[in-house]
């Protein structure tokens, strides 16, 4: 990823706010140094001190500091600086100024709020990058690029609206073809040229799902196509060093399968509500968004941010307690990055962060609970740095899409209040990772091959030849989990005409005729079918979604047990080419997933990467080809019961029959078996391979 040897530590570093502090700034190298920092992001929001008049560029105090931090070891990512753009600008050219969904331009301030469009915003950053790549293009301090920070949001300006009818015109051609593909005959909605065309609004169109889906891929696009410009600029004044962009928690505006595509490493901000009631899931939550960012590239990716203690943006800033700083860092690891780094180095003294946790809070030395958790994180990395650019590899994957999940959230169907389809994949994703293996959480146009497991929960959107992905996948001998509200509409949101869902009622034997939605307070049970092929013996509950299907060829596995579709299927599997597809009728118990999973990833030949895992542990795996790297937390307030394998080489911490409470072990496992493959993308990583104990 880089020239660094081992891990990446340390985090976002403000020097810009102390320039008249030079005392600070040398204090703040020494104790970064006892905590073992190695790496700091600087300029993420300096662009006023950058370029405090127009054209006036001053970047020698910035030289200055990547030097000296530099000559004391610690290198650094150098951010362009477009996330918060200075005064000047916004009040010569007020079209840099984000427009919202009513059609109110913003006054300056806060941040993350330009108009991607805007020729002038696009300019005035090309500048900026430039001058910036053309100083620091062949410093040996700079290690990466970190473009922006953290991309979002939407502006409804007269020249967004311009590029959305033009990205229009460009996918449909003919306005025939897109008032055929919205559907817009319903309610007079019809238009007779892309010039008619809005953005979806509260005070215009809100429900036309076509125009829907449509303005997020145009938002999600030219937000990537701004960061494009941005590293081009970069490129075209020779800067060679890799690019990233800090991405965020299960995020809703930019696709970022696409996005991945554009940059050379996946780095994203991760803030679990640590301690807020069961932590253990609190820790496979933030697990699932580690295993889709390293999905996204199927390579290492970075943590770019996290807190060393409490955020104060959550609504209650809890202090997480000793010992989670060490799990939620080695957590990182353990799924597959090669950093650790914090926001924020330093806490600010005045404006909205000065609360924020931080390596040096305003006490300032190295005396504080906090920064002697922080000196353990970097003395651990230090001890485990033979891990650092090995990778995972998963032999299952949950399908979660963003654009499935746009389209599905606003589809006004069976459960306006709350589809839970976030909680469906993390059942699935919970249970596999209780089985004890590592788990991919993928796009829908990611490659499916290399999996002998692939869930696909509430799969509403097929798109881009989505069915006949899964189709090959299963002829070809793949396992497939679906459930229902899939296979239902097409990628502009049009609903399939037939059998749903679509395509595939060949593969799982059957079709899907009608979805009861449940009220809260009710639910329906799922009942095992007598001598099932799983030897399903429990019943589980049922909430939210009943999907009656009928059945054709398929075995039934479970049948619902209450209401007036008592006695019709529940689970059932069927044999379709070399594989088998499972489908879920209905919005089934966590339990449910951990018994099924079990027993199918037995029955596919997965085995957990150790054995016996209790409840409440998390147990992921790294590998370099010859050596696998096992790494299991335990984030209750309790001791767990632990079963390390008898030929494991502790690497970190201590472990005998337990486990302590809010403590995560390293150990390599010295019994590798090496048997499988690759995606396509992970060939320059040729060893990484998944293995079984
Ligand atoms: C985000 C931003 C940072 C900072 C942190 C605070 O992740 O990128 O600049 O505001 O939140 O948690
Ligand atoms: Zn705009």
């Amino acid at each position: 990823m880089t020239n660094m040897n081992g891990f990446i530590y340390g985090g976002d570093y403000n020097p810009e706010q102390w320039l008249d502090r030079p005392d600070i700034l040398e204090e703040d190298i020494r104790l970064m140094k006892i905590a073992k920092i190695n790496v700091v992001a600087l300029g993420i929001f300096s662009w006023a001190v950058e370029e405090p008049q127009e054209g006036v560029f001053n970047f020698d105090w910035l030289e200055d500091i990547v030097n000296n931090l530099y000559e004391n070891g610690i290198s650094t990512i150098l951010a362009t600086p477009s996330g918060a753009r200075p005064r000047w600008m916004a009040n010569k050219y007020e079209e840099v100024l984000r427009v919202d969904a009513n059609g109110q331009r913003a006054y300056f301030g806060q941040r993350h709020n330009h108009c991607f469009t805007s020729p002038v915003y696009r300019e005035k950053v090309r500048i900026i990058n430039t001058k910036l790549a053309e100083r620091f293009k062949d410093n040996p301090a700079i290690i990466m690029w970190h473009i922006s920070n953290e991309y979002s949001g939407e502006c409804h300006c007269e020249l967004c609206k311009q590029a959305f009818r033009e990205w229009l015109e460009k996918k449909y051609k003919d306005i025939e073809v897109l008032n055929k593909q919205w559907w817009t005959y319903f309610w007079s909605h019809k238009y007779s040229s892309f010039d008619e065309v809005e953005p979806p609004s509260p005070r215009g169109d809100s429900n036309v799902h076509g125009l829907n889906i449509d303005w997020h891929r145009f938002t999600s696009d030219s937000t990537i196509d701004f960061a494009k410009a941005e590293i081009k600029a970069l490129r075209d004044a020779g800067a060679k060093q890799p690019s990233t962009v800090n991405m965020m928690y299960n995020f809703w505006d930019v696709n970022y399968g696409d996005f991945a595509k554009e940059i050379d490493v996946v780095s994203w901000d991760s803030y679990p509500l640590w301690h807020k009631g069961d932590n253990t899931e609190v820790a496979f939550d933030n697990g699932f968004q580690h295993d889709f960012m390293r999905a996204l590239k199927h390579k290492p990716f970075m943590l770019m941010e996290s807190c060393p203690t409490s955020t104060n943006w959550q609504s209650v800033s809890k202090l997480k307690k000793p010992g989670t700083l060490l799990n939620a860092s080695l957590q990182a690891i353990a799924h597959g990055s090669d950093s650790v780094q914090y926001f924020q180095i330093r806490q600010s003294l005045g404006s909205s962060e000065k609360f924020h946790g931080a390596v040096i809070n305003h006490y300032g030395s190295e005396d504080t609970r906090v920064f002697k958790e922080v000196a353990q994180v970097g003395e651990a990395l230090e001890s485990i740095k033979k891990i650092a650019s090995t990778n995972v590899s998963a032999p299952a994957a949950v399908i979660y899409d963003v654009e499935n999940r746009w389209a599905l959230e606003g589809s006004e169907g069976p459960r306006n209040k709350d589809m839970h389809h976030y909680e469906s994949a993390y059942k699935s994703y919970r249970a596999l990772k209780k089985y004890g293996m590592n788990v991919d959480v993928i796009n829908e146009d990611q490659d499916l091959s290399s999996y002998k497991l692939v869930v696909a929960p509430m799969l509403y959107m097929f798109r881009n030849g989505m069915e006949d992905k899964l189709k090959k996948y299963v002829a070809d001998g793949g396992t497939l989990v679906m459930s229902y509200w899939s296979g239902i509409v097409n990628e502009n949101d049009l609903c399939y005409m037939g059998a749903v869902p679509h395509s595939l009622s060949g593969v799982f034997g059957l079709c899907s005729q009608e979805i009861d939605g449940l009220y809260d307070d009710e639910a329906n049970i799922a009942v095992p079918v007598e001598n099932n092929a799983l030897n399903l013996l429990k019943r589980y509950e049922i909430k939210n979604l009943c999907d009656l299907v009928k059945v054709s060829d398929a075995k039934v596995l479970m049948t619902y047990g209450n209401d007036w579709y008592e006695g019709m299927p529940a689970f059932t599997v069927n044999t379709y080419g070399k594989g088998k597809a499972y489908y879920v009728c209905g919005d089934m118990s966590g339990e449910f997933y951990v018994d099924a999973y079990e027993a199918i990833a037995r029955s596919v030949g997965i085995e957990p990467i150790i054995s016996d895992i209790a409840d409440g542990l998390e147990v992921c795996s790294r590998f370099d080809g010859e050596h696998e790297y096992v790494f299991v937390s335990n984030y209750k307030d309790e001791p767990v019961r632990v079963n390390i394998p008898v030929d494991a080489k502790m690497l970190y911490g201590e472990a005998d029959s337990e486990i302590a409470s809010r403590t995560t072990i390293v150990f390599e496992k010295l019994d590798v078996i090496v048997r499988a493959l690759f995606h396509e993308d992970m060939k320059e990583c040729p060893f990484v391979l998944y293995t079984i104990g």
